[in-house]
């Protein structure tokens, strides 16, 4: 793994011309998808800024240019009119004044009548790297471009620590005003949300309080990326905890999770129905957040960063890491968040394929699982061994993923095998592999698994239980992988 000096990583992009060459080498890498949104060069992490605007989604994802490192933050931008092919616009806000001087962190958008406006974390360093992040804005420009407003909406409070970012705003009809959600940590180390409130977008932001959920006054030690949204009549709230470790996440202290409730806007409380669910159950899934206004009470649109932080992958090799996931929608059934590929995906499909030797490398596999125990093995070398191997135990209803018989092993010490437990018998699988991802539903969306992966040269088989019927597509490509910047 490459050593960077904090001032590579931090080094400020003059100048497109400094990553042409480094974009002309990871374009031919193997492992580079065709249907998922990834770092045109360097690094992506969280998705940031979704938003339907004038029948047009925007999204930016957290880029480092440099090479497959955290370090000076960029937003990049890209659109899409069907959630499906995605268009690179080049960056969205780059960290070129005081307030953001080491990095444009993460945060939402909101379309409002004529604008589209982000709100983002402007990370402040000073000389002795002492962090203070302050929540900034921008509008989208006729040329297609956030402009930023000159001065930040607000700065941190000095009785919370200096983890005080990820604005997520939203409307309440109610109360006929906004209020902005920021992931934090309290000063004994517990992760928390401040919440501020305004009757107008850019201006007269107050601090509200901090959110209240009973049962979860501690619960990690830093939520990132809150987001909250209404699905059939109920909040959801999503967010990441970190600084922990929690149940069946093998060593993992970076988590995704949901809860679905009420939020009381008089009391700043969320009253949480039962506990919290992990939002996939894969490896590689975080930081996701959701779309306003996709103009259906019941249903949302959710897009994760499909890796973790404080996890290395294998293209870091290659100067490249990280990728956005599918647009999921989201449906509530029965308590539990319903998560299926966005509508329309099919489209890529190219001629199925009646039998199959071998895995192309972007693929749609829909499997009708038999009855009972079952096992489906996906990139294995041809004499079957190895693979990402998927298990089900009928018995107790837990389908369980192991990547450990992979050439590229990575991750090791966080977990390489993990469960994903069903309330269904197993029925049915849709799973979608895209050269370095594998993104699997199950059962219509009762629970997903996300993860990298990266095919060798040898691995491209399968083995399947007997009784099972497989219906397989390839994918054509539908991102253009164009360097604008
Ligand atoms: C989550 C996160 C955010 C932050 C961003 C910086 O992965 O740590 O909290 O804004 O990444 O890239």
């Amino acid at each position: 793994m490459r050593e960077w000096t904090r001032d590579e990583r931090y080094r400020v992009l003059q100048s497109p011309d400094e990553i042409r060459d480094l974009y002309d080498r990871i374009r031919t890498s193997r492992y580079r998808q065709t249907y998922h949104v990834q770092p045109v060069t360097g690094l992506s992490s969280d998705p940031n800024g979704f938003a339907l605007h004038k029948g047009v989604w925007h999204l930016c994802y957290q880029w480092c240019p440099w090479g497959a490192v955290h370090g000076l933050k960029y937003w990049y931008h890209v659109t899409t009119t069907d959630l499906i092919h995605w268009k690179n616009e080049g960056i969205g806000l780059a960290p070129d004044c005081f307030w953001d001087n080491r990095g444009t962190h993460s945060g939402s958008a909101i379309s409002e009548g004529d604008d589209l406006v982000f709100f983002y974390t402007g990370n402040h360093r000073d000389d002795d790297w002492v962090r203070t992040p302050y929540t900034c804005a921008a509008v989208l420009g006729d040329d297609n471009r956030p402009h930023k407003l000159p001065e930040p909406l607000f700065g941190p409070r000095d009785d919370h620590s200096e983890h005080q970012r990820d604005p997520k705003v939203v409307w309440n009809e109610e109360k006929q005003r906004y209020y902005i959600f920021i992931g934090a940590q309290t000063l004994d180390l517990r992760g928390c949300v401040l919440i501020y409130e305004s009757e107008k977008l850019l201006e007269g932001w107050k601090f509200a309080g901090e959110l209240k959920v009973p049962g979860f006054e501690k619960f990690g030690g830093m939520w990132e990326c809150p987001y909250i949204v209404n699905i059939s009549g109920k909040d959801v709230l999503i967010f990441s905890p970190q600084y922990t470790k929690l149940p069946g996440r093998g060593n993992s202290t970076n988590h995704n999770v949901y809860m679905i409730g009420k939020m009381d806007y008089d009391t700043l409380t969320f009253y949480p129905e039962g506990g919290y669910h992990y939002l996939d159950f894969g490896f590689d899934f975080y930081a996701a957040q959701g779309a306003a206004n996709v103009g259906d009470p019941d249903k949302a649109i959710l897009i994760g960063w499909i890796g973790l932080p404080d996890n290395h992958y294998p293209t870091e090799e290659e100067d490249w890491e990280g990728s956005m996931s599918l647009p999921r929608e989201l449906r509530i059934k029965d308590g539990k968040l319903i998560q299926t590929p966005v509508t329309g995906i099919e489209t890529l499909r190219g001629e199925e394929l009646p039998s199959f030797d071998r895995l192309p490398a972007a693929f749609e596999l829909e499997v009708t699982v038999p009855e009972g125990d079952f096992d489906l093995n996906l990139f294995t070398r041809e004499d079957g061994e190895g693979g990402l191997r998927l298990h089900y135990d009928a018995s107790s209803k837990v389908c369980t993923l192991d990547r450990t018989g992979m050439d590229l092993r990575f991750n090791t010490q966080v977990f390489e095998v993990l469960d994903m437990p069903l309330e269904q018998d197993l029925r049915k699988l849709r799973i979608f592999a895209d050269h370095s991802s594998v993104e699997i539903f199950a059962n219509d969306g009762e629970a997903t698994f996300t993860t990298h992966l990266y095919p060798t040269e040898r691995e491209f088989s399968y083995t399947v239980s007997e009784g099972a019927h497989l219906r397989l597509w390839p994918l054509n490509a539908s991102v253009t992988d164009e360097f604008v910047v």
